[in-house]
């Protein structure tokens, strides 16, 4: 099978590239970070994201680029609804030119999180620029026949070498031995990039199409997960403190906790939940 993968100098987009079959042809599709091997890709610009898809000439394009800072889409909610929504509608339609399928990635925070577990059909009723802007996103991606829609939680990466990785800047602020502030009040799913990607690979070998909900499924709170994760690490806890929200943060959902009944009754692979990749952690 022939992929393009936007974003791919991403978090998810680089797992993408290292965890999908390999007898799939992957290539990748970078932005503002160039990389050899990969195409060039400008949400922004329809000519930009044509030329990458036509020049990936594939069968599906998995559509993982994205502003995904909900604090960086607070500041310009016009330029998170260019890039994430008008984006995705320009991925969609080359995709369609091209003859591929699409896969859009997108995101538990287009819920409240006020009536935890969500389910596919549930009501969507994001409280942030992020929110509205890949859940505007997926009405475009749903516009298009046999699209494949995924809403993930929060990731992260035991690789030390993934990119915008939380694991990663934790380490570096620990051993530098600055404090790292946390949350401790919203309830998150932290969730294995590689293992969500895994989980894409199995939904389009297996041709789904819809709305599907992919996530991990024991709770924490930032403060805890990070306090774990330094534990592990052999690194000072004490220096992750508890913080309530910056001032200037957008809102978050409480506890946006995505049902994923669909993804298991599909036999989609299991994925590991924070405590389990955390000791995966401490013996590496
Ligand atoms: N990470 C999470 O916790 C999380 C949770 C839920 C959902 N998601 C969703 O998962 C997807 C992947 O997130 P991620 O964590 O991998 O994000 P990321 O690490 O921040 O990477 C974002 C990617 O998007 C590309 N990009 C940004 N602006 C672009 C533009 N204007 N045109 C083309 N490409 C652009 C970047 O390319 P360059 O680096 O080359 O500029 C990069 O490859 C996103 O759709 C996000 O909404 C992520």
């Amino acid at each position: 099978m022939k992929v393009l993968v936007t974003g791919a100098t991403g978090l998810l987009g680089s797992r993408m590239l290292k965890v999908f079959p390999s007898d799939w042809e992957v290539t990748g599709a970078y932005h503002s970070r160039p990389v050899p091997g990969m195409v060039e890709c400008s949400l922004g610009n329809s000519g930009s994201v044509l030329c990458a898809i036509e020049e990936g000439d594939c069968e599906w394009v998995v559509h993982c680029a994205a502003i995904r800072s909900p604090d960086v889409c607070a500041k310009d909610p016009r330029q998170a609804m260019e890039i994430n929504a008008r984006g995705t509608e320009r991925v969609a339609r080359a995709a369609a030119k091209a003859g591929a399928r699409l896969a859009y990635v997108s995101t538990d925070y287009v819920f409240s999180g006020e009536a935890p577990p969500y389910k596919e059909d549930d009501a969507p009723s994001p409280l942030n620029a992020y929110g509205h802007s890949k859940l505007a996103g997926e009405r475009h991606a749903l516009a298009m026949p046999g699209a494949l829609v995924v809403r993930i939680p929060a990731l992260y990466s035991l690789d030390p070498e993934a990119p915008n990785n939380v694991l990663a800047a934790l380490k570096t602020s620990l051993e530098e031995g600055e404090s790292v502030p946390a949350d401790d009040r919203c309830v998150r799913y932290y969730t294995l990039a590689g293992e969500v990607a895994a989980a894409f690979a199995f939904l389009m070998g297996m041709g789904h199409r819809g709305l599907v909900h992919v996530s991990a499924g024991q709770s924490s709170t930032k403060l805890e997960f990070l306090r774990a994760a330094a534990d592990a690490m052999g690194l000072d806890s004490a220096l992750v403190l508890s913080a309530g929200p910056r001032p200037s943060a957008a809102d978050r959902p409480h506890d946006s906790h995505l049902d994923t009944g669909l993804y298991a009754s599909l036999g989609g692979p299991p994925l590991t939940g924070y405590r389990g990749a955390i000791e995966r952690l401490k013996k590496a």
